[in-house]
C-alpha cells in the first residue's frame, strides 16, 4: 500500500476519501476526534500545494438527500481546525462540482456533501465511482474507520483513478492493528465489555490464541455468567449465545487463557437508577438488572492488569452513561493507562468510554474505528485497504 507521501500531489487534485461519520448536536458537530485523526494528512497535502477535495459520509440516509445529515456544519469545523476556509460543495458528483474542483488553487480546501446521498455509494455502483473520480487526478483513503464497506468511494473508484495511496491516519491504523496482530508486546490481556456477545464472537475467537488475559465485564458478561451457571436477575443476556460463550470459556481453558468474570455488580431496577447496590455475583435480586461490574471486580481487573505488555480495550465495562454505573469502566481504564502496556482502545462506544473516563490521551493509541477496528482484529481484510494494496500491486507509477 503506497502513501500519500510517496505520491506525487504538488499541483494536482487530490481526492481524499476521510470519515466524517460524527455525532453533530444543534446543527453542530458534537464531537471532532475523527476531524482531528486526519489533519496531519489534510496539513501535509495542504503544504504540498495539493488542491485537496475532502469526500465523506455522515449517517445512514439511505440514498436520500437528508438535510439533517448535510456535511455543511463539519465544513465549519473543520475550517477552524486547520485555520483556512474550507468550501463547501452543494453535492459530491456532477458538473458543478466538477466546476468547483477545477477552480481550486493549490493549498486550497473543498469538502463535498454527504456521499450516501447518492445510492451508488453503499452500492458501489461503478458509474458513481467513475463520477467520483472525475474528481481525482490522485485518489487518497484516509477513512480507516469505513475501509470495512465495499463501497465507491472506498473500493469502486480505485480502479479508475491512477495514482492511489493511504494517508498517514489509515496508515498508522494499519501499522498499529497488524503489529497487535502479529508482534504484540506479551503478556496480552484483552479487556472486552458492551452490550452483546454476539457482535464480539469474531474477535474473541481471532484474539483468544494471541492473549493471556481475557477480561470480560459490561452486559456482554452477563451471557458469560448465565453460560456459568450464575442467576442475573432482569439483566440483558443474549439466550440464543450461552453455548457460544461456553465454548469460549472452554477454549480459553484450553489454551491457557485466564479468564476475569465479575466476582460482584452493580445492581438497579432500571437504567435510569440514581444509583445500584453493590452485591456478591450469587446475590443478584431476581428483580434486579446488573448494570456495572462491583468494588471487588473492579478491584480484581485492575491487579490483573498489572505486569502486562499490551492491554486492548473494546467495550465499556458497564453502562457508563449513568454515572451511577460509570465506575466500573473509569477505574479499571485509569488502571491500563497507569501500567507501562501498550494501551489500544477502539470500537463502537468505546472511545466515548475512555474519554469519559478521562483516559483518552493516556492511551498509547486510540483507533477511530468502530466496526472496521473490530472486523481488523476478527483477522478479517477490509476492502478498502485490500483494493488500494491491489492496486500499489499492478505497478501503477505515482
Ligand atoms: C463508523 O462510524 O463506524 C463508520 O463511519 C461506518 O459507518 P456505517 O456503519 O454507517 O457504515
Amino acid at each position: 500500500m503506497k502513501v500519500i507521501d510517496q505520491l506525487d500531489i504538488a499541483g494536482r487534485q487530490v481526492f481524499i476519501r476521510v470519515d466524517y461519520n460524527v455525532p453533530l448536536k444543534d446543527g453542530e458537530v458534537a464531537d471532532d476526534t475523527r476531524l482531528r485523526a486526519t489533519l496531519p494528512t489534510l496539513r501535509y497535502a495542504i503544504s504540498q500545494g495539493a488542491k485537496l477535495i475532502l469526500a465523506s459520509h455522515l449517517g445512514r440516509p439511505k440514498g436520500q438527500r437528508v438535510p439533517e445529515l448535510s456535511l455543511a456544519p463539519v465544513a465549519r469545523r473543520l475550517s477552524s481546525l486547520i485555520g483556512q476556509e474550507v468550501k463547501f460543495a452543494p453535492d459530491c458528483i456532477g458538473e458543478e462540482v466538477e466546476a468547483m474542483a477545477a477552480e481550486l488553487k493549490e493549498g486550497e480546501v473543498l469538502l463535498l456533501e454527504n456521499l450516501r446521498f447518492h445510492p451508488g455509494e453503499t452500492k458501489n455502483d461503478p458509474e458513481f465511482a467513475r463520477a467520483l473520480a472525475r474528481l481525482a487526478e490522485v485518489y487518497v483513503n484516509d477513512a480507516f474507520a469505513v475501509c470495512h464497506r465495499a463501497h465507491a468511494s472506498v473500493v469502486g473508484i480505485v480502479e479508475y483513478v491512477e495514482t492511489c495511496g493511504a494517508g498517514f491516519l489509515l496508515a498508522r491504523e494499519v501499522k498499529y492493528l497488524t503489529s497487535l496482530l502479529e508482534a504484540p508486546q506479551k503478556p496480552v490481556a484483552l479487556v472486552i465489555g458492551g452490550a452483546k456477545v454476539s457482535s464480539k464472537i469474531g474477535v474473541l475467537r481471532n484474539l483468544l490464541p494471541r492473549m493471556d488475559k481475557l477480561l470480560i465485564g459490561g452486559a456482554m458478561a452477563n451471557t458469560f455468567l448465565v453460560a456459568d451457571g450464575f442467576q442475573v436477575g432482569t439483566s440483558f443476556y443474549e439466550e440464543e449465545f450461552v453455548e457460544e460463550a461456553k465454548e469460549i470459556l472452554d477454549a480459553a481453558e484450553a489454551r491457557g487463557v485466564k479468564v476475569y468474570l465479575p466476582v460482584d455488580v452493580v445492581v438497579a431496577e432500571d437504567k435510569d437508577a440514581r444509583e445500584g447496590q453493590n452485591v456478591c455475583i450469587f446475590e443478584v435480586p431476581k428483580e434486579g438488572a446488573i448494570f456495572d461490574i462491583g468494588e471487588e471486580t473492579r478491584k480484581l481487573f485492575s491487579a490483573a492488569l498489572q505486569g502486562m505488555g499490551t492491554i486492548v480495550w473494546n467495550g465499556p465495562l458497564g453502562l457508563f452513561e449513568n454515572p451511577a454505573f460509570a465506575r466500573g469502566t473509569t477505574e479499571v481504564a485509569r488502571a491500563a493507562a497507569a501500567t507501562n502496556a501498550v494501551t489500544i482502545g477502539g470500537g463502537g462506544d468505546t472511545l466515548r468510554a475512555l474519554k469519559n473516563a478521562g483516559v483518552k490521551r493516556a492511551f498509547t493509541y486510540l483507533s477511530t474505528g468502530g466496526g472496521a477496528f473490530l472486523e481488523f482484529l476478527e483477522g478479517k481484510e477490509l476492502p478498502g485497504i485490500a483494493a488500494l494494496k491491489q492496486k500499489a500491486q499492478g505497478g501503477e507509477s505515482a
